[in-house]
């Protein structure tokens, strides 16, 4: 054995891999360099980013200006504590200022996705006091902390309920996921019950504080909704003065095509939480930001939360960059052209494979909810095949792809399509061919239907 896979089986050995049960951490794959849409492992072997890593390398790696400018702040004054303030931090808020819906005025800093809805749940439980009550949806991650388990609907939750579940007062309301409507309804006729149904649920379990909705669901289906959902429950927030927080952790900073995915609604939110994008990935950043509504309240009240790293200013230096890079991004065109090629290519590929159930998402956010059978909708995998280990047919495609230089993530029933924003058509449709072959590892264990894959979300798209 070398060297270098001696290290990599000690690495394994000594450290816990992360949403794995530690028998399959043996092997991680070492990977050596990334530029652009591409990255390499250490035998220099290149994969195409199509899921932009979790979602979050959406400028590519090795971004020069981003990179530069870490640099700069590593050399000048990488970290003072939170009570201090510094130049950087000036520069970071007047750039997310420049993309905020308006409204959105006053914003905390942390270094995850999960920590910004911590944040959340301490405004929303402090400014609704008594209330304190969230509602969240089945279909949903918000993130590992305590809070950000409790919030999120999917079965890692369900593992963890024990272990984490110091969050109490979370319910859970029907999902916005037309393929497989909880109501067995279709639209438009449904007239949005999944909508209607969350003002019944405030009303009847009292006490709610606030509700937290991912705008597309990420991790559990790139689900799109109607464009009629999201103004109704904006509408049933305001009725019943419950918080409306938008988790844009994933969908934010141009991956749904627009600054942040609210905006295909015109929705503002009470309380928006962000990560990933905000930096690329380049350095962790949280953000929670919120109306002045919430603001208020701690005005002469105690905001009783905080990080050693909360304002990091190492941390804050890529988002400068990063946001200069999205703009010249979407003033050229670059977005909105690669996401319609996309898509297009999506469509067909979808078309050719009867594995393929429903093809949804919206910019650079797509899923394929793989079936068995696209008239009865059989799943090859349930929710609870997750935890247990089964194999997965997703697994099995994505495998395939990896194989062939092409990193897909696989969730336990649709592959995660999320290209990082500057990828090429030449490199799509690169990415495409490889996908297209290793999805007939699934198309041979399909019944024929002659019926064509759904596009569950084309109303919005
Ligand atoms: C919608 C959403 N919220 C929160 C999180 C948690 O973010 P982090 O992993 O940075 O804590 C994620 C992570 O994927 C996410 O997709």
């Amino acid at each position: 054995m070398s060297n270098t896979e001696d290290r990599i089986k000690q690495l394994a050995q000594h450290t816990f891999g992360t949403w794995n049960r530690q028998s399959a951490w043996t092997s991680p794959l070492l990977i050596k360099d990334a530029e652009g849409v591409y990255f390499y492992d250490y035998k220099d072997k290149p994969y195409i980013d199509f899921s932009s890593m979790l979602i979050c390398s959406s400028l590519g790696h090795k971004n020069k200006a981003i990179i530069e400018a870490i640099v700069k702040q590593a050399e000048k004054l990488p970290y003072v504590a939170p009570g201090f303030i510094t130049e950087v931090a000036m520069d970071a808020l007047e750039a997310i200022q420049s993309m905020m819906p308006e409204g959105l005025n006053k914003f905390f800093f942390s270094t995850s996705g999960t920590e910004a809805n911590d944040g959340a749940l301490v405004m929303t439980r402090q400014s609704q006091a008594p209330r304190y009550k969230v509602i969240s949806r089945y279909h949903s991650f918000h993130g590992a902390t305590s809070a950000g388990m409790a919030f999120t609907g999917d079965p890692r939750r369900i593992l963890t309920e024990r272990a984490r579940y110091t969050v109490e007062g979370v319910c859970f309301a029907p999902d916005c996921y037309c393929y497989r409507c909880p109501f067995g309804q279709t639209y438009p006729e449904c007239k949005i019950q999944c909508a209607t149904y969350i003002d019944y649920m405030i009303k009847e379990d009292g006490n709610i504080a606030a509700i937290i909705v991912e705008p597309v669901v990420g991790t559990n289906g790139r689900i799109v909704p109607p464009p009629e959902y999201f103004p109704m429950i904006r509408k049933i927030c305001d009725e019943n003065d419950v918080l409306l927080i938008a988790d844009e952790v994933m969908t934010g900073w141009f991956r749904t095509g627009k600054k942040f995915a609210m905006d295909h609604w015109n929705v503002v939110p009470d309380i928006m939480t962000t990560a990933k994008g905000c930096t690329s990935a380049y350095t962790p950043v949280g953000i929670t930001a919120t109306t002045d509504k919430v603001a208020d309240f701690f005005e002469n009240e105690m905001f009783c939360h905080g990080h050693t790293y909360a304002y990091h200013a190492l941390s804050l230096s890529a988002i400068p960059p990063a946001i200069a890079e999205y703009k010249k991004l979407d003033a050229s065109g670059v977005i909105r052209e690669g996401s319609e090629h996309l898509k297009n290519e999506l469509y067909k590929l979808a078309d050719r494979h009867e594995c393929v159930g429903d093809v949804r998402g919206i910019g650079h956010l797509w899923g394929f909810e793989l079936v068995k059978n696209r008239k009865t909708k059989e799943a090859f995998n349930v929710k609870m095949d997750k935890l247990t280990g089964a194999p997965l047919m997703t697994g099995k495609v994505s495998a395939e792809c990896f194989k062939n230089g092409l990193y897909v993530l696989a969730w336990y029933d649709n592959l995660v399509i999320a290209p990082p924003l500057i990828i090429t058509k030449q490199e799509i449709d690169k990415a495409i061919h490889i996908l297209d072959n290793a999805l007939t590892i699934a198309d041979n264990e399909v019944v024929s239907t002659g019926i064509a894959a759904s596009r569950s979300s084309e109303f919005s798209s």
